[in-house]
């Protein structure tokens, strides 16, 4: 069994009636239980943190070196800011990988540049609640390539 973390950074929770047409009507729950339909296929348990924190969310990077294996993470506008949880996701040595719901290459221009992206795996951008699936799915793929490989 694979643990993986999922993070949902700050104003992810108003997801469902946030700028729908950016970010779509699906809500965080929508897509939580999207991804704990497709972890049990693919034979992963996952954990959701949703924080509008920057330190919350550093905290369950940490603590995740415990019990978890990898981490999806959408760090909502902290993609753009925080040194902090991208030191946060090189020190506890996780793998991890990096979504968004928007294209953020395709918006305004403070929103290219991730200070995360850096210390992932990949990052998976532009696919609506999609993004989510096709980084635990990613993700999964790069945890387990000798498994994968021998199909
Ligand atoms: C976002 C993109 C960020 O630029 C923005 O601050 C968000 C949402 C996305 O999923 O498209 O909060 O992470």
């Amino acid at each position: 069994m694979i643990n993986i973390l999922v993070i949902h950074g700050p104003n992810l929770n108003l997801l469902g009636t946030r700028q729908p047409e950016l970010y779509g009507r699906h809500t965080l729950n929508d897509i939580n239980q999207q991804l704990t339909t497709l972890a049990e296929q693919k034979g992963a348990a996952l954990r959701f943190i949703q924080s509008n924190h920057e330190g919350a969310l550093i905290d369950a990077i940490h603590q995740a070196r415990e019990w978890a294996q990898g981490i999806l993470i959408n760090p909502g506008a902290y993609t753009h800011t925080s040194i902090a949880i991208r030191d946060a996701i090189a020190g506890v040595g996780l793998s991890a990988v990096e979504v968004h719901l928007s294209n953020i290459h395709a918006r305004e221009s403070f929103r290219h540049h991730s200070t995360i992206a850096p210390v992932c795996v990949g990052q998976i951008v532009g696919f609506g609640w999609r993004s989510y699936l096709l980084g635990l799915q990613a993700l999964l793929d790069h945890l387990r390539p000798v498994e994968e490989d021998a199909k």
